[in-house]
């Protein structure tokens, strides 16, 4: 069959944006592919310093694998620091990139502009594992043999780096071996490809806009209230597409509640509907949703819960996975006796 792959950064807890964008149609893709889904927690340390939080993003951000539904039997699931091989071929992928290729990335561009802008060094702030980031993307793909990774629209150029650096490998020592070359696959999510946040913009955490999944009822129902609205009044039609509050009801609501999303986008069309019942129902919507999620969730927070045993035979069969692959490079660039 083939592969599916894809990581999520455990930078902050898990929220909407990471369920829509990235663990729900990377489950769907598991039916049908060899699905391969990570944490990458040694992505994460380009900017987590405190070690217990940096461990506590990591263990979260897995139990909501597991509570969104991803089967540990069915898909190799782990976490990326528990397999040393990666590092291993970062070195020597390292080695066959140019370093023009990593001053184009999207993320190290963006943090020199905001330097730039602010009248600071260019390159303030900047550590080697953010410049060097889309490198070690391309390993975690690479070496898991991947066909489709699919991600957001803000990691497309770095799965497209991926396929770069697999070229340029290919070009040197194809007759010996190859590698697969990826392709990112973008699922829809509405307006623009992004989940929105509670101000409009892309849902992130690095925006601060997001809603978290396993909030208490009364928090989520708080955060709802906040996701900014226009001032059209009760009565007058409002247009679904430009609200947020819809776009997220149109993208969260499971495939049981289509008809939910269509009456109410036909209530906003036909005027009737203010923005605070639209508020409501989104609340309701989430929050059936969540609940079942959050029990499952709290379990395995637990210390030595399953997800320990899911997580030490992931680690397994994504070792067994990567030692192939990295055996076979090896033999090809001539390292090892
Ligand atoms: P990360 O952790 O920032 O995000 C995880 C995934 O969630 C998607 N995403 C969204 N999609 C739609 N709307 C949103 N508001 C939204 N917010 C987040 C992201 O696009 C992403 O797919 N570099 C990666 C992690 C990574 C990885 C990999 C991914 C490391 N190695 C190999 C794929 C393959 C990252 O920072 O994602």
């Amino acid at each position: 069959a083939k592969v599916s792959l894809t990581g999520i950064k455990p930078t902050g807890e898990p929220h909407l944006g990471n369920l829509i964008g990235a663990i729900r149609p990377a489950l769907r893709l598991a039916e049908e592919y060899d699905s391969v889904y990570f944490i990458a927690d040694y992505h994460a340390l380009t900017t987590v310093r405190d070690p217990r939080l940096l461990r506590h993003y990591t263990r979260s951000v897995a139990a909501t694998w597991v509570a969104a539904g991803l089967d540990p039997a069915r898909t190799t699931f782990y976490v990326q620091s528990d397999v040393p091989e990666i590092f291993e071929l970062n070195w020597a992928l390292s080695c066959l990139t140019g370093k023009g290729l990593m001053n184009r990335a999207h993320a190290y561009k963006a943090a020199r502009d905001r330097n730039v802008e602010a009248g600071e060094e260019p390159d303030a702030g900047v550590n080697m594992g953010l410049f060097n980031y889309p490198i070690l993307m391309a390993v975690d793909i690479l070496i898991m043999e991947s066909d489709v990774v699919p991600v957001g629209k803000d990691q497309v150029q770095h799965v497209e780096y991926a396929a770069d650096i697999a070229g340029s490998f290919n070009h040197v020592y194809g007759s010996s071996y190859s590698f697969k070359i990826p392709q990112a696959i973008i699922p829809d999510v509405g307006t623009g490809h992004t989940l929105p946040g509670l101000d409009g913009r892309k849902m992130s955490k690095s925006y601060d806009n997001t809603i978290q999944l396993f909030l208490p009822e009364n928090k989520l129902k708080k955060l709802v209230r906040r996701i900014p609205t226009d001032s059209t009044p009760v009565e007058e039609p409002k247009d679904p597409d430009s609200s947020a509050v819809f776009q997220i009801l149109d993208q969260f609501a499971p495939s049981g509640s289509a008809d939910i999303v269509a009456e109410t986008r036909k209530r906003l069309e036909a005027g009737g509907m203010g923005w605070g019942e639209l508020k409501n129902v989104l609340f309701e919507v989430l929050n059936t949703e969540l609940t079942p999620l959050r029990e499952r969730y709290d379990e395995l927070m637990k210390p030595g819960s399953d997800l320990d045993t899911y997580l030490a035979q992931g680690a397994e069969k994504a070792r067994d996975r990567a030692s192939g692959v990295l055996g076979s490079v090896r033999e090809a660039i001539g390292i090892g006796r």
